[in-house]
Parts: structure tokens; sequence; C-alpha cells
């Protein structure tokens, strides 16, 4: 997939932008704060109708603005795909997507035309934190591969909200129907991350492996829950809605299902979040988004767009040169803050980002 055309309008700290990368890889150069990460934000933002960083979408619109808006434009081997988003500060306004010229009638419908792998510092998190990180980081992935996992979990999601609106109301005469809701919902969820799963474990072992470049440190991921090797899975899920009702009940909350899934990392069988260093942890960091990256290459058979902020300057000689021999075959967006952070990535085109304007490198 090859991005042909970014355009900004009053977005973050850009009040118009027009930005069209070459094939290759691209690398943003500015100070800190200079807005470089709010370029691949706006790209995150058209692909998965979110930022990466922030929940608030009002976040995202230039100070003092009433609106701000996006528009991204891709070439697939089947042709242009042109998705955008409209931001608005008033809070009675909803958000705008659009596909291919039409206003969408749901934000799903931006899935899979524009597809994003993000690399960032806080990838981090993906290995350190809790669960939730995790179970983002595959809702976001598999809803890239497939608009019918976005909505599946919308679904199951939003039975979840009810039956807990039950649970806390003290009237439970409905709580019957809504467990087979949440039942039924919740077993394409389940099945489609059990499947990725194994393929992220093949594909993030290998790149662990490589990255790392130590023969003797395996890496391992597994999904986990209480359903992941049920043949049966929305019988199961009722079945063990109906063992935990009563503690339902009393914690006013359900406490059984998908929404409480793990996908949980080892480092040479031992749980990495415990025992691994700062670099081990950074490099699984790295092999789950670059296994991310095979998946997404894999279901659409073409690569999907590539950012990586401030990435390089954080790995050694080795692991950088590595890193980018993995990702050469797709167009890449880059950051850094010094031209030296890229030494090896050999750019077709170097931009400077500078007080909301951005410039072609002299050289
Ligand atoms: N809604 C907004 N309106 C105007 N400016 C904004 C808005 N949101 C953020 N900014 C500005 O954007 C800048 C931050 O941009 P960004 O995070 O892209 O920086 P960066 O170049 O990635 O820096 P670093 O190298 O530190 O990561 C800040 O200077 C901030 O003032
Ligand atoms: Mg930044």
């Amino acid at each position: 997939m090859r991005m042909t055309g970014l355009r900004l309008h009053d977005f973050r700290g850009y009040r118009q932008v027009l930005l069209t990368p070459p094939e290759g890889v691209t690398v943003l150069v500015g100070e800190n704060g200079a807005g470089k990460t709010n370029l691949l934000e706006a790209i995150h933002l058209c692909c998965l109708g979110r930022s990466h960083r922030t929940s608030q979408d009002k976040e995202m619109i230039r100070k003092d603005q009433e609106t701000a808006a996006v528009q991204l434009t891709v070439e697939r081997k089947d042709g242009r795909h042109e998705v955008g988003i409209r931001l608005f500060e008033n809070a009675r306004r909803k958000k705008v997507v659009y596909v291919n010229g039409k206003t969408a009638a749901r934000v799903g419908e931006l899935m899979g035309h524009a597809t994003c792998v993000i690399f960032s510092p806080e990838d981090l998190s993906l290995v350190k934190e809790g669960p939730q990180a995790r179970r983002r980081f595959l809702d976001m992935l598999l809803s890239q591969q497939q608009r019918a996992y976005f909505y599946a979990l919308q679904t199951y999601m939003s039975a979840l909200k009810q039956r807990n609106a039950l649970l806390k109301s003290g009237d439970f005469r409905q709580l019957p129907a809504w467990d087979e809701q949440l039942a039924t919902a919740a077993a394409p969820v389940i099945r489609l991350r059990r499947t990725a799963c194994e393929m992220l474990h093949q594909q993030a072992a290998k790149h662990y492996l490589y990255i790392g470049g130590r023969e003797q440190e395996t890496f391992a991921l597994q999904y986990e829950s209480p359903l992941a090797g049920s043949g049966d899975i929305a019988g199961d899920m009722l079945y063990g809605l109906q063992q935990c009702r009563n503690e339902d009940i009393r914690r006013q909350t359900t406490c059984f299902g998908p929404h409480r899934d793990e996908l949980a990392l080892f480092l040479k069988n031992e749980p990495i979040k415990a025992f691994g260093s700062q670099g081990q942890m950074r490099t699984a960091a790295l092999a789950l988004k670059l296994a991310a990256f095979d998946l997404l290459e894999a279901s659409q058979g073409e690569p999907p767009l590539l950012l990586l902020d401030d990435v390089l300057s954080e790995l050694d000689p080795d692991r950088r040169r590595r890193l980018i021999a993995r990702i050469g075959r797709a167009q890449a967006l880059l950051t850094c803050t010094a031209r030296e952070d890229f030494t090896g990535a050999r750019p077709a085109c170097v931009l400077h980002v500078k007080g909301g304007e951005i410039t072609q490198a002299a050289d």
C-alpha cells in the first residue's frame, strides 16, 4: 500500500498541510514539540478512526478552532482508496467519516481501506502494563484486518454495558436474556482472537530472535482466556456467566468474558513483565509490532503503512540495522530529532518539521 496524499486542516498545531510522500522511507526531522508525532497521529486517525495516544478526539482540533479534518489517500493493488475524518469541538456533534468521497454511516466503514502499524516509545507499555494495553493492541490489529471483527467487538461491548447496567440496577429479571446475548456476541471475538494469537506467536517469536540476535532467548505469546480451548464458545460462555452470576450481582459487574482476556508474554518460559530487562522488553514490543505488520500484510496481500516514531534512536546500531532490514518492503514515515538517528535508513525524502510547517530538506 502506498500513501499518495495526506491533508490536514486545523489538526493539532497544523493549519493547513498537504503531504505527498514518495515510495520508500520518508524521514521527518524536528525538535521536540515540533509536530512530528502529530503527523503520524493524523495517519493513524485515518486508518483506525482514533488517535494512538488519546481517546479525546477534541485534543486533536487546533486550538481555538471548531473543527479539524484529515484525509488520507492510498494506492493499493485494487486501486485508490480515500478516507477522511472530520472532528468537532461541539460535544453534540459526532465525528464524521468519509470513505471514497461519501459520508459513511458508521465509523467502522473506515477500517481496512488504509492500514498502518505504528511503532512508538510508548509501545513498551504493551509489555509492561496490564492486560488492557495488549487487548487494545489485538483489537486494533483485528479491526484493521477485518471490519467484521470491529463490529463483533462493538456488539459485545454494548451488550456488556447493558448487562453491567442491569447488575447495578438491582432488577435481575432480564439477566438471563442478556447472558444469552453476551454469550452469542463473545463467540466471534474469541474465535478471531484465538486464530490471530497463534499467528502472532509464530511471527513474534521469529522477530524477537532476529532483532535480539540471541539464540537462547525464546519469546512466546499466549492467548489466555477460560474459553481459549472451547469447541462451543457461546455455550461455554453462557455456562460461565451462569456460574458467575452471584459473584457478578455482588460486584455489580461482569467478571467472565473476553473483556478479561490476556495476551500473555513469556521470555525463556518466564513472564517477561516480571523477569525481562528494559532492553528485552523493548525488543519484545518491537517483535509484537513486527508480527502485527506481518499479519496485516498476509491478510491484505500488501504491506500496511509503517509509522516509526522515535524508535531508531533507542536501539543499538545492530538492532537498528536489523529492524530496517525487516521493514524495507513497506512505505514508511520515520521521525527523529537529529539526522544521525536514521543512519542506515537510506531515506527517499527528508522533511523538516517546524512551527506547523513542513519543508523539504535542502540536500
Ligand atoms: N490541539 C492543538 N492545537 C495546537 N497545537 C497543538 C495541539 N495539540 C498539540 N499541539 C502542539 O503540538 C506540539 C507537540 O507535537 P508533537 O507531539 O507532534 O511533537 P514531536 O515533534 O513529536 O515532539 P517530540 O520530539 O518531543 O516527540 C506541541 O508543541 C503542542 O503545543
Ligand atoms: Mg513525538
